[in-house]
This record gives structure tokens, sequence and C-alpha cells, in this order.
């Protein structure tokens, strides 16, 4: 069966963005001018996904709305003409998809968050996007790539990226064996990481997975922990690492959200040639 749901956990509070993030969710800044997470749901689109389980919290409307019609908006648009503006703000939501939204009533970690969408994605294989990730590489994407792998040959996976040994304490780390992935641990320090292959925000998972998740004990950072649940059904099902092509930006830092939206202003065609210009005075 193809893998027609994904599960968007953005719950988490977005310190790292304060005191942008107070009031706005961190999934909401935007690159150039689209919000993170709806650069995560058109990836999910690309990749044959119907339905976007987002996992929020107090404070996350926004999320909700920007994925919903806003007839107001619509209308005052239409009524000035704005035609190319109308079918930005109705194509938000890409044709044929479906946006439900569960809450995590507490901050007990990633794990908890998946744990929330249980009910919604019932007991079909999954995906798991962190929109924080932002993989900018060639269509139809990383999350495409890998739902066509489960497809194919039935097997989960994790996108996984080289990183210097002094940050594998930021991450998931995996280990292999042969094509198969071996071991998974949560932010190990980098003295004792089994390698530098890390995890980044894109994840095909098994059903089987919310059981394991439902017994979960805290784990690193004393958070339910994702990658815990994934080491616990490693012995039994074949995952997969997936190296992706293209860009990995980390959207929760600030150096990364930057990096992201300089990647994209210089190659959008209003913006490339003022903006280059720009950056050769100042760099000069
Ligand atoms: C989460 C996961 C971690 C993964 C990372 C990727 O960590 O727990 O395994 O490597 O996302 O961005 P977080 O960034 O939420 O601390």
């Amino acid at each position: 069966m193809s893998i027609d749901v994904v599960v968007l956990p953005v719950a988490g509070l977005g310190t790292r963005f304060l005191p942008a993030t107070k009031a706005v969710p961190k999934e909401m800044l935007p690159i150039v001018d689209v919000p993170l997470v709806q650069l995560a749901v058109e990836e999910a689109a690309r990749a044959g996904i119907r339905e976007v389980v987002l996992v929020t919290s107090a404070s996350k409307r926004a999320i909700e709305d920007h994925f919903d019609r806003s007839w107001e908006l619509e209308s005052l648009l239409a009524a000035r003409g704005k035609q190319a503006l109308l079918e930005q703000v109705r194509s938000v939501l890409p044709a044929g998809m479906t946006v439900t939204a569960v809450r995590q009533p507490q901050a007990l970690g990633l794990g908890h968050a998946v744990l929330c969408a249980r009910a919604a994605v019932g007991d079909r294989d999954f995906a798991v996007m962190l929109p924080d990730d932002l993989i900018d590489g060639p269509a139809p994407g990383c999350l495409a790539e890998m739902v066509a792998l489960h497809a194919a040959h039935g097997v989960y996976s994790l996108a996984v990226e080289e990183v210097p040994r002094e940050l594998t304490d930021r991450y998931g780390v995996v280990s292999l064996a042969g094509e198969r992935i071996s071991g998974v641990v949560e932010k190990p320090a980098p003295a004792v990481a089994p390698s530098t292959l890390a995890i980044v925000g894109r994840y095909v998972l098994p059903a089987d997975i919310f059981d394991v998740l439902s017994r979960a004990t805290p784990g690193a950072g004393n958070e339910i922990q994702l990658t815990d649940a994934i080491a616990a059904l490693l012995a039994d099902t074949d995952f997969r690492p997936h190296r992706f092509a293209g860009v990995r930006y980390d959207c929760g830092s600030k150096l990364g959200h930057l990096q992201a939206n300089m990647a994209f202003a210089l190659r959008d065609p209003e913006l490339a040639a003022p903006l280059r210009h720009w950056l050769r005075d100042r760099l000069a």
C-alpha cells in the first residue's frame, strides 16, 4: 500500500527564534514569501500524499488558518482584479489535499507528538516531516524518493546526511549493516557517536511504531524520542538510510534560515539581480 498520509509535528515552542516566535509559529516564518510549513506540504504533495495531519499546540492557530480558505481575502483580491495573488492564495493547499489538526497537549517530545497523530493515521504506514529541515533538491524531492522506495520494496526509511562529528549531539545518529540501518541513537556525544550519519527531518514509518510509542519512556533530554521507537523496531523491520540529493537547510537555526532565504531569493526572477548587486556592494 502506498503512503498517503504525512504527520507534521508543529507543536514546538520555537525558542531559538524568540522574540519573532512569541505570537507567530516558527513554521510560519517565510522563506522569501512562502512559510516553511507550506514548503513541507508542497514537498508532501509531490510525493503523492493526500492527507496532512498537523500536530499543533496552543498558539499555533495560524498554521491551521494558513491552510484554510480565506473568503474575505479572496473576495477582496477578486474585487481588486489581483488574479495572480488570488491564485497563489487559493493554492496554498495543493489540489486534492486535506489538512486535519490534532493537539499535543504537553511538550513531551517528538515521539509523543507523533503518537498524538495515531487516531488520524490509524493502521496505515505513514510519513513524518519536520518543516524546520528544508530540503532544496531536484524535483520531485526527498520525500517522494522515500515514498517510492516504500512502494517498490516495502522498506521504511530515514533521510540522512553526514554531519561534522562535533555536531552529533544535535541529531539522531544511525549505524549501518550493509544496506540496512542497524542502530539509531538520539543526540549522542561526539566521543561516543556510532557514526556521523545524522537523521534529518523526513521519515517513512510503519504503523506498528504507534504501539512502541505508546509504551515509550523518556529518553534523551527527558523526552519521548521518535528515534528510540525506531531503534526498538530495527531488529524486525527493514529501515534504509536515504541519502538525498540537494541541500538541507536547518531553518530552526538563524543561520540556516538566512541561508535558505538567500538561496531561494538568488533564483527568484524578481529578486535575484538586485540582491546579487546589493550583496556584491556589501561584501566588497
Ligand atoms: C529531531 C530528531 C533527531 C533528528 C532531528 C533532525 O531533533 O529527534 O533525531 O536528527 O530532529 O532535524 P530536534 O531537532 O527536534 O531536536
